[in-house]
C-alpha cells in the first residue's frame, strides 16, 4: 500500500510534526542512501520546488529521471491510470508532479506507486509548507496561536492551502490580510485581518504571496496599483512590527509589488533561510512516502 503526500487531508498530526521535526534535523551528508527510482513530472515553470526534488534525491542515493513532456499520454487519448501504470513497468516508484491541474483525488487511488505534490493548481504544496512550518519552528513561531499569516493573493494560492491544511491539522488558525477580491471563498480555519496593525497584534510572522498575474483573469494595471497602494509590504511597515518578527515569501518575488526595494533587504526578511530547508523538505517527504523516515 503506497503512501502519497499530495496533500494534508489524510495525514495525521503526529505525522505532520516528524516531518517538520525532521527537516529540521537533517544533515544530508548524513542520510542514509535509498535505493530507488524516482520520476520528476513538472508542466509548470519551478527553479526551487525542481531542483531541491533533484539535489534531495542525489543526497538520498535515488535515481531520478525528468519528463516535462507531461501532457502527451492525455493528447493521444491515454488514461491516467494507464500511464501510471507504464511507469510502474518501468520501475519508478515515486513521481513528484506539478501541474496546473487540481486533480489530486484522481491520483490518491493509484497503489505500489507514490505520488509527491510538487504543486498542484492552486489546491496543493505541501513540501513547501513543511519547509514554511520548519522555517517559523526555527524562529519559534509554530507553538503560537496564529504562527504565520499570509499576505497577498491568497485565493490563487497553493502555498496557502496547503500552509491552512498544515496549520489546522496542528491546531492552529492562520491570518489572512489581503484585499477581499484576493481572499478565498472558503474561510474555514482563517482569522480574516483588516489592517497592518492587525496582523502585528495577531502574529510574529507572516509569508507574502505573490500576485499570480497567470491565474487571475482581466487583472487590471488599476488593480495591481491600487493592491500595491494597500498591502505591499515596505520597510516603513516593517518597522512597526515587534523586535522579533519574520518575514517568509515563498519566492519567487515580485519587487515592487508584494515587498517594497528597501523591505526586500530589511533584516526581519528571512527567505534565505527559508530557502535552506527546501533540501529538507523534500529529503524528509522522500523518506515519508518510502515509510523510511523513523
Ligand atoms: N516556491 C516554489 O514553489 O518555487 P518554484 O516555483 O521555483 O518551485
Amino acid at each position: 500500500m503506497s503512501k502519497h503526500l499530495l496533500d494534508f487531508k489524510d495525514t495525521e498530526k503526529k505525522d505532520i510534526e516528524k516531518l517538520i521535526d525532521i527537516t529540521g534535523k537533517i544533515n544530508p551528508e548524513k542520510v542514509n542512501k535509498i535505493s530507488s527510482i524516482s520520476l520528476l513530472k513538472f508542466d509548470e515553470p519551478s527553479t526551487r520546488t525542481r531542483l531541491s526534488f533533484s539535489v534531495a534525491a542525489y543526497r538520498l542515493g535515488i535515481k531520478t529521471f525528468e519528463s516535462s513532456d507531461l501532457s502527451s499520454a492525455k493528447i493521444k487519448g491515454e488514461s491516467l491510470k494507464h500511464e501510471i501504470e507504464t511507469y510502474k513497468a518501468m520501475g519508478i516508484e515515486s513521481i513528484v508532479i506539478r501541474t496546473k491541474e487540481d486533480n489530486l483525488n484522481e491520483y490518491r487511488e493509484f497503489k505500489d506507486i507514490s505520488v509527491i505534490s510538487g504543486g498542484f493548481g492552486t489546491s496543493s504544496h505541501p513540501t513547501q509548507a513543511i519547509l514554511d512550518a520548519t522555517t517559523l519552528d526555527k524562529f519559534n513561531k509554530l507553538d503560537k496561536d496564529i504562527p504565520v499569516a499570509y499576505i497577498g493573493d491568497v485565493k490563487h494560492s497553493r502555498v496557502f492551502e496547503s500552509g491552512r491544511e498544515l496549520f489546522a491539522s496542528l491546531g492552529k488558525k492562520v491570518g489572512v490580510f489581503t484585499h477581499e477580491s484576493f481572499l478565498p471563498d472558503d474561510l474555514t480555519n482563517i482569522e480574516v485581518l483588516n489592517s497592518w496593525d492587525e496582523v502585528f497584534e495577531s502574529t510574529e510572522a507572516i509569508e507574502l504571496l505573490r500576485v499570480q498575474k497567470e491565474r487571475i483573469e482581466n487583472l487590471k494595471d488599476s488593480n495591481l496599483e491600487e493592491y500595491i497602494n494597500n498591502y505591499q509590504l515596505t520597510d516603513e511597515i516593517l518597522d512597526k512590527s515587534s523586535e522579533g518578527f519574520v518575514v517568509l515569501h515563498p519566492m519567487p518575488m515580485n519587487v515592487g509589488i508584494e515587498i517594497s526595494e528597501k523591505a526586500s533587504t530589511h533584516e526581519k526578511f528571512k527567505y534565505r533561510e527559508q530557502l535552506s530547508f527546501g533540501v529538507p523538505s523534500r529529503i524528509a517527504s522522500y523518506m515519508y512516502v518510502m515509510e523510511n523516515y523513523d
